[in-house]
């Protein structure tokens, strides 16, 4: 069903990245729960509207830094101009169950996005095209991730509460809390 409306709507999510079953894997089972999702890069809005298609009682924000994605016609999505790697951009929205990053793909980004929303992610955080911008691009961010954990695990106290776990698959990388 989610690879249709990707199609549908135009984003390249399953003709290029083939990333819906991973998608449905993850969240089929609450797509009727009314979530907060978040997805870093609108662009035209395809991907927004998919959401808006597949996650109907959803609230869906789009973050993107290009003022040009708020003319991406959408129907319930509300969409803020900003740059997601800036604390600035992200303190006013809140939490949410899902986070998206699907905006630059630059390891730096990608790193300085997931510090300020990993901390915001109730259920999921999806990085996508990981490795798209080149070789090493893949070993960079997921070395980065790993280190970022590593100190997380190392932080923690016991009992050891905020456990997560993650997939790898294709170029997508997701975090999931083990507590929801
Ligand atoms: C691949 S497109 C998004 C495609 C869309 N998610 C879809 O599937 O239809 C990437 C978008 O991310 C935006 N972007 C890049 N870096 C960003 C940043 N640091 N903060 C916010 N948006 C960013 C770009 O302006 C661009 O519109």
């Amino acid at each position: 069903m989610l690879a249709e409306l990707f199609n549908k709507h135009g984003t390249d999510k399953e003709s290029v990245h083939h990333y819906a079953a991973i998608y449905e894997w993850l969240l089929a089972d609450r797509r009727m729960e009314p979530l907060r999702i978040l997805e870093v890069g609108v662009a035209s809005g395809a991907s927004l509207r998919a959401w808006e298609e597949y996650f109907p009682n959803a609230e869906i924000v789009g973050v993107d830094k290009n003022p040009k994605a708020k003319l991406a016609v959408v129907s319930r999505s509300k969409i803020v101009i900003g740059d997601a790697t800036q604390l600035a951009t992200l303190r006013d929205l809140g939490l949410f169950d899902v986070v998206i990053d699907d905006g630059s793909h630059l390891p730096r980004d990608q790193s300085a996005v997931f510090s300020l929303l990993w901390p915001r992610t109730r259920i999921v955080y999806i990085l996508e095209d990981v490795g798209v911008g080149g070789g090493r691009n893949r070993f960079n961010i997921l070395g980065w991730l790993n280190e970022r954990f590593r100190r997380e695990i190392d932080s923690w106290r016991t009992p050891a509460p905020p456990m997560c776990w993650t997939i790898i698959a294709k170029e997508l990388v997701a975090f999931r809390r083990i507590t929801q």
